[in-house]
C-alpha cells in the first residue's frame, strides 16, 4: 500500500483532489492518503470530513507546514512514499498586503516538506514529490504573446507568484542537487465547488446572489485561462503517478477568458442587471494576461482537459445554488 501525503487538502483544488481522486475505486486498493491541512480562512475541514470519516483509506491531521518539527515527526510516523503539496497562501491580493506570509508558507513550508521528503526518499528510492504551482510564475502576456510553455522564463511580478516561483526553483533544486524525484505541475487559473468567495468567479457569483457591486479590476480587460478544477485535479495525479522526475507539466484549460465577459457571464445566468457591476481602482502590478501551451501533459502523459467553460460554469453555480450554507460558514469563519 502505497502512502501520500496531501497537504492544503481542506483548501478549494485539495478538497476538490480528496472527493474525486483519492476515493475513486482505483485508489482505494492501492493508496492511503494522509490529508495535512493548517486550517487557515481558506481551510475548511466540514468541506472533506465526511468523505474522511467513511473512507477507510483518508485520515486528517490539522498541522503548519510552516512547523518542521512537527513535519519532521509526521513523516517518520508514517514513512510516505509520496507527496502532493496543495498547502499555500494562494490570493494575490493578500499577497500585496501582508507578503510575509506568503514567504512563510509558500516558501520555508515548502523547504520543510523537502527535507522531511529527502529522509524518507535516502530509504525508499520510489519516493515522489509533487509540487502545486501556478502559471502566474512566468509572469505576464502581450496580446501577441504565445502562451507559456515549460521552458518560458520565470518572471514573477506580485509577492504571490514570486513565493511560487522561489518553491518551484527549490524544488527544482532537490532534484539537482539530492536527486530528490520531484516534480512540478503549473496550472492556470481554477474554477468550480469548494472555492473560497474571494477569487473571481465565487465572489461574483456571491455578490450578484446577494444584489451587492461586482468589484471589476481596472477596465475588467484582463485575460486568464480558465480551467475546472477536476481537470485539473485529474492532471495532478496522472504527473505524479506517471510524469517524470525532474519535469514540469503545464496543465492549461484552453479556455482564455476576458475578466469582464465572465463578470456579464455570471450576472446573466443569476438574472442579474449589468448595473451591479463596479470598475474599481486596478490591482497594483496586475499581470495582463496568462495562457497555457499544454502540448508536454497531452503527449506524454495523454491528459488534456475534458470540461467547456461554459459548462464548467453551469456546475460550479449550480454547487454554489445548492451549498449557500457552505458559502455563508466560510465567510462567517473568515472575519471572525
Ligand atoms: N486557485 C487557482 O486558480 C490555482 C491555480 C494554479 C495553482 N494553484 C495552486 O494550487 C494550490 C491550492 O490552491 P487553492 O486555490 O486550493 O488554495 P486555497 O487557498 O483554497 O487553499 C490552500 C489550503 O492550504 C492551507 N494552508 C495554508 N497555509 C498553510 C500552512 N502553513 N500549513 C498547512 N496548510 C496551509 C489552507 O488552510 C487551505 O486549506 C496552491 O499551491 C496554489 O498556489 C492554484
Amino acid at each position: 500500500m502505497k502512502k501520500i501525503l496531501l497537504t492544503g487538502c481542506a483548501g478549494f483544488i485539495g478538497s476538490n483532489f480528496v472527493h474525486k481522486i483519492c476515493t475513486a475505486d482505483s485508489c482505494l486498493e492501492e493508496y492511503q492518503f494522509v490529508i495535512l491541512d493548517a486550517l487557515t480562512y481558506a481551510g475548511h475541514y466540514p468541506s472533506i470530513q465526511k468523505v474522511v470519516e467513511k473512507s477507510k483509506n483518508l485520515s486528517f491531521v490539522k498541522m503548519d507546514i510552516r512547523d518542521g518539527h512537527a513535519l519532521k515527526e509526521l513523516f517518520l510516523a508514517h514513512r510516505f512514499t509520496g507527496v502532493i503539496n496543495f498547502a499555500a497562501e494562494s490570493h494575490v491580493d493578500r499577497s500585496i498586503d501582508s507578503p510575509n506570509i506568503f514567504i512563510e508558507t509558500n516558501v520555508l513550508g515548502t523547504l520543510n516538506l523537502l527535507n522531511c521528503s529527502l529522509e524518507l526518499f535516502r530509504s525508499n528510492p520510489d519516493f515522489r514529490y509533487l509540487q502545486v504551482s501556478t502559471d502566474e510564475v512566468y509572469g505576464s502576456l502581450k496580446l501577441s504573446d504565445p502562451a507559456f510553455i515549460e521552458t518560458t522564463n520565470l518572471s514573477p511580478n506580485s509577492p504571490y507568484s514570486a513565493s511560487k516561483a522561489s518553491a518551484d526553483m527549490l524544488v527544482r533544486s532537490y532534484y539537482k542537487t539530492f536527486k530528490l524525484p520531484a516534480l512540478i505541475t503549473r496550472c492556470s487559473n481554477n474554477y468550480g465547488p469548494f472555492q473560497y468567495p474571494e477569487k473571481l468567479i465565487p465572489l461574483m457569483i456571491y455578490n450578484a446572489t446577494k444584489s451587492i457591486p461586482l468589484p471589476v479590476y481596472g477596465t475588467g480587460s484582463n485575460i486568464r485561462d480558465w480551467i475546472f478544477v477536476d481537470d485539473h485535479n485529474h492532471g495532478v495525479w496522472e504527473v505524479f503517478k506517471k510524469g517524470r522526475v525532474g519535469e514540469v507539466y503545464n496543465l492549461g484549460g484552453d479556455s482564455e477568458m476576458v475578466n469582464l465577459e465572465i463578470v456579464k457571464l455570471v450576472l446573466k445566468k443569476l438574472g442579474k442587471s449589468e448595473n451591479l457591476i463596479q470598475f474599481v481602482t486596478d490591482r497594483l502590478g496586475h499581470d495582463f494576461r496568462y495562457a497555457m501551451n499544454f502540448s508536454k501533459a497531452k503527449q506524454d502523459l495523454g491528459w488534456s482537459p475534458k470540461v467547456s467553460f461554459e459548462h464548467g460554469l453551469e456546475k460550479t453555480l449550480e454547487w454554489y445554488k445548492a451549498n449557500w450554507d457552505w458559502v455563508e460558514t466560510v465567510k462567517l469563519k473568515s472575519s471572525k
